[in-house]
């Protein structure tokens, strides 16, 4: 099976109307979705999915963002898929992302910043059970 990655709209893009602009984008570039869900975070899965980062100061309000409207989650895959994924995302900082990237071209916050992405092969498989059954996700 070819590499695949968890991604998913974060509440600001679901709200901001940018779900079609960041799935067209990773379309275009020619990787294959394999796994597309709507669903609004628990703080049980939040604090499972961002188990790296909940005893950071920024927790709370990263928290409280993820629930504060539905996600659009999705598993991608493609070759080179963690380095793609990331690089269109562009920086997690949105003074630091690059123009031409998803954050570079819409965010303005890094809380707000659109789009999570795993950041190895290893995260993504434990991201994707996280959000999946292996039912859910083509073949
Ligand atoms: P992600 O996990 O969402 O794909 O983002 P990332 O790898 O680029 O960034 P990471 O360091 O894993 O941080 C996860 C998310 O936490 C929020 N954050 N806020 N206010 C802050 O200082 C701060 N730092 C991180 C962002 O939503 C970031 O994407
Ligand atoms: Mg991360």
């Amino acid at each position: 099976m070819a590499d695949r990655t968890l991604l998913f709209v974060k509440p600001d893009g679901v709200k901001r109307g940018l779900v079609g602009e960041i799935i067209g984008r990773f379309e275009r570039k020619g990787l294959r979705l394999v796994g597309l869900k709507m669903l609004t975070f628990t703080q049980e899965l939040a604090r499972k999915h961002y188990e790296e980062h909940v005893s950071k100061p920024f927790y709370p309000g990263l928290e409280e963002f993820v629930l504060s409207g539905p996600i659009v989650a999705m598993v991608w895959e493609g070759d080179d898929i963690i380095e793609l994924t990331r690089t269109m995302m562009g920086k997690t900082k949105h003074t630091d992302a690059a123009p031409g990237t998803i954050r570079g071209d819409f965010a303005f916050s890094t809380t707000e910043n659109l789009i999570h992405g795993s950041d190895s092969l290893e995260r993504a498989k434990i991201e994707i059970a996280n959000f999946f059954k292996p039912g859910e996700l083509a073949a």
